[in-house]
């Protein structure tokens, strides 16, 4: 069901300095920062030849991310992003198989304009996954 690694993120404390890191010591290609107030963070995204990094930093009051810098407060992965081809078919065998979707379950606009959903982290091997329709 899951197709490729669409992106992994990584919460970081200083979103510039993530952003110079990339570009300048290791040499990728860094996007301009992107706030996303429906989901509390500022994204940067980074292309790689085989999938993205997703610098996340946490944008206004609540931010899903603030409490995971408090806990990590030098930066830390934060989720992976796996493609699916139809996002509710895979919430309905995910479901099924007793597995949570956080939130509604309803499917929300992501960072690509695509719908995503993330699933609990204690249903996979403490790892926050999000899928993303392709
Ligand atoms: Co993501």
């Amino acid at each position: 069901m899951i197709g490729r690694l669409n992106h992994i993120a990584i919460a970081v404390p200083d979103l510039a300095a993530a952003s110079a890191q990339y570009r300048d010591t290791l040499g990728a290609t860094v996007g301009a920062p992107q706030d996303e107030p429906d989901h509390g963070v500022t994204v940067v995204f980074i292309d790689l030849p085989n999938t993205k990094i997703e610098l996340l930093h946490p944008l206004g009051e609540g931010s899903p991310i603030a409490a995971f810098l408090e806990r990590n407060p030098s930066g830390g992965i934060h989720h992976m992003c796996y493609e699916v081809e139809d996002i509710f078919a895979a919430r309905d065998r995910l479901t099924a198989s007793g597995a949570r979707v956080l939130g509604d379950g309803a499917p929300k606009i992501g960072a690509h304009r695509k719908p995503v959903l993330f699933l609990h982290p204690k249903d996979f091997n403490g790892c926050l996954i999000e899928l993303e329709q392709s």
